[in-house]
């Protein structure tokens, strides 16, 4: 195998930091996009000395038709073997408010980057889509076959990105794609170094215990206990994110290894739900810190309960979730309790 040279879009993120610190630690050479519109510079510094190794980066904005011009050409002059796109917007509820917004920043990163790759001759691309792909009527745990019907723009953004891209690879195919279909990625690095950094109220669920844990809000809301679960609140697949970070590591040696064209839709999850209330009770066990809870109404759109069938990943990539519950908890707080105010501490 040739050295990997990856393009990582978004790469100063929560996710793309630890992606970055995987593939680094694998001998490859990067080059991250990003705005820094959701993510801080200090990112980087940290990837760096977590890896031990340095990085290219390119500070632009994938969705910016202005700056499409630099992009193609820096991405050129980098000559990649492959790329992760992981840039974009996330928040269900501004997806709602703002759709043009949204669809406009995140299918055209989506296609800037393929373009870019095109461009440099180099068609391997991974991308960051999510279970929220996932329509409600499926069965657990889900697999890739189910039916995709998100309930929102956000969601929507990520399945037509999905359809573009296997447009894409049907009508060249030299391309080889594969569309990471993420459940709940929460956790951060062991080191405590890296992790997620959330501008404002967060909207997830981990991220905003963790702030409960730590003194910064005073309780958490639990969105809903008559679903119907083993304890009334909604059942998710969490996966730490270091784990997730090796299946996109996984997913380019297998792209690498494809003599023919594909483009393949792929789970990364653990196959287990947990509760919100078991979450609750794991991260409280973590951190030895009270977590204050209240009951509210359900939150629009949430789906009681969803996790994956992830036996796709395992066979194709021979990749498999490690980190438990604990695991996820342990290095969150770690993470959380060492930068109180994320980059910002
Ligand atoms: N929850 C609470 N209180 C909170 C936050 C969340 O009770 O303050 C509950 C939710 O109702 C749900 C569970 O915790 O039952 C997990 O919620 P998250 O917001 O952490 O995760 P979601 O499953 O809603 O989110 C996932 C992805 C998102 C994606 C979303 C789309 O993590 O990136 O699906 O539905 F946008």
């Amino acid at each position: 195998m040739i050295k990997q040279r990856i393009i990582v879009a978004g790469g100063a993120g929560y996710i793309g930091s630890h992606v970055c610190v995987e593939l680094l630690s694998g001998g490859a050479s990067l080059l991250i996009i990003d705005n820094f519109a959701n993510s801080h510079p200090e990112a980087i510094n940290r990837i760096k000395e977590l890896a031990g190794a340095k990085v290219d980066l390119l500070q632009a904005d994938l969705a910016d038709p202005s700056q499409r011009k630099n992009i193609v050409d820096t991405v050129k002059r980098f000559q990649p073997t492959g790329g992760i796109h992981l840039a974009g917007l996330k928040a269900v509820g501004e997806s709602v408010a703002e759709p043009a917004r949204y669809y406009r920043i995140n299918m055209g990163s989506a296609l800037t980057m393929a373009e870019a790759l095109e461009a440099a001759g180099a068609k391997m691309l991974v991308f960051s889509s999510s279970a929220t792909v996932y329509g409600e009527e499926n069965e657990n745990p889900v697999a890739e076959t189910g039916a995709a019907s998100p309930t929102n723009p956000y969601g929507r953004t990520k399945y037509f990105i999905e359809c573009m891209l296997k447009d894409i690879a049907e009508a060249d195919p030299h391309w080889r794609i594969i569309n990471l279909r993420y459940f709940n990625p929460v956790g951060a690095h062991p080191s405590g170094r890296i992790g997620e950094n959330p501008n404002g109220v967060p909207n997830n669920l981990f991220p905003y215990i963790a702030q409960v844990a730590v003194g910064k809000r005073e309780m958490l809301n639990i969105f809903g206990n008559d679903y119907p679960t083993k304890d009334g609140t909604g059942v998710r697949d969490y996966i730490h994110v270091c784990d997730l970070a090796k299946g996109h590591a996984a997913a380019l040696r297998y792209l690498d290894q494809q003599e023919n064209g594909c483009a393949l839709d792929m789970n990364l999850g653990t196959g287990a739900g947990y509760s919100v209330l078991e979450a609750v009770a794991a991260f409280k066990r973590a951190s030895n810190r009270d977590i204050p809870y209240a009951f509210a109404p359900r939150r629009d759109g949430d789906v009681a309960e969803i996790f994956a069938n992830a036996e796709l990943a395992e066979n194709l990539l021979d990749w498999r979730a490690q980190k438990s519950l604990e695991d996820m908890c342990a290095d969150h707080w770690r993470w959380q309790s060492q930068n109180p105010d994320g980059y910002e501490t």
